[in-house]
């Protein structure tokens, strides 16, 4: 029996990224649709749900990716509404790498230490990547905040976080770099998950901080989302603190995913989203 994947993406163009990961991770055949919504996933879900007799219906599996937490939310809600008694699939729900990247910088960032306590700041934090964040570090016991450039904005994803996961995030508003220097002072952990490319916070902002412990960077793209972390950063020690850098923590993203799409063909009845997808990495962090 094929594994197939359906990937369903709330963008115009499905990830491309997604697809190969989803062929890595041992999917035999994906069908990519962008442009999906909870109005229009419905008729795709019957088709992945009444097709396959009971015991192969675990060969058959759903991806929801896309850029926009909310609408991947609203159609994660609308696969679910269309699933009763045996005629479910399993689904990972994924935006933007939201959850595997999250989980991965998170589990690294915890990985032989405890976070309890500790003030942590997630600068771009009202992106998918930084939303999931804060509610990990949270998780683990750190007090969270997350900064973006208009307080409307952050405050609309800290509420949703509330909603979700019942967890209190502080929303700051930050639009410049010498804000952002301010929002981490009296911090121990600061973790960038800006947009690509985007500097959030300079070398100097950060070097002679008397409180920082943690510095990780999520961003891939060139310049650095943190000054002065290195791409490949991983429990590096530098001014003092511990950096981490994008590709510090992306081979255990990646495997992470991977991990992911393997497992939703086990079974038909498995929901990978935040709280699942950490509890995988936790156990593949070393
Ligand atoms: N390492 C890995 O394995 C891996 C995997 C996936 C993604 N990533 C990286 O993780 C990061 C976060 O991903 P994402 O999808 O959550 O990001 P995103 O949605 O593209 O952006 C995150 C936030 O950045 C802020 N932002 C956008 N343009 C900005 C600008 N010009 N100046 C300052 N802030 C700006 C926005 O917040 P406001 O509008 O509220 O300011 C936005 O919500 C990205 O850098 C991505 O490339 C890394």
């Amino acid at each position: 029996m094929k594994k197939l994947l359906y990937q369903f993406d709330t963008d115009a163009l499905p990830s491309l990224f997604d697809n190969v990961v989803g062929y890595d991770g041992g999917a035999d055949h994906i069908s990519a649709y962008g442009g999906i919504d909870a109005r229009n996933v419905g008729g795709l879900v019957e088709g992945a749900i009444f097709t396959r007799g009971i015991k192969d219906k675990k060969s058959t599996a759903i991806f929801i990716g896309g850029g926009n937490m909310a609408e991947g939310e609203a159609v994660l809600a609308a696969v679910r509404k269309k699933f009763f008694e045996k005629f479910r699939v399993s689904v990972m729900f994924d935006c933007n790498g939201c959850n595997t990247t999250a989980c991965a910088a998170v589990a690294r960032l915890a990985h032989g230490r405890s976070l309890a306590g500790k003030r942590a700041v997630v600068l771009g934090g009202s992106g998918p990547v930084g939303q999931r964040a804060a509610v990990l570090l949270a998780r683990e016991g750190a007090e969270v905040a997350i900064t973006g450039r208009k307080l409307d904005v952050v405050q609309a994803a800290c509420d949703s976080i509330h909603a979700r996961f019942g967890i209190v995030v502080r929303a700051v508003e930050a639009p410049t770099n010498a804000e952002r220097g301010a929002a981490v002072e009296g911090a121990q952990i600061v973790l960038a998950t800006g947009a690509a490319g985007i500097t959030l916070l300079q070398e100097k902002q950060w070097q002679d901080s008397a409180t920082l412990e943690l510095v990780a960077d999520a961003n891939a793209s060139p310049p650095a989302g943190i000054e002065g972390v290195g791409l490949n950063d991983r429990d590096l020690p530098k001014h003092g603190k511990i950096l981490f850098g994008s590709l510090g923590f992306g081979a255990l993203k990646l495997a992470l995913h991977r991990a992911c799409i393997s497992r939703l063909f086990e079974q038909n009845d498995l929901l990978l989203d935040a709280e699942e997808i950490y509890a995988i990495a936790k156990t593949m962090v070393d």
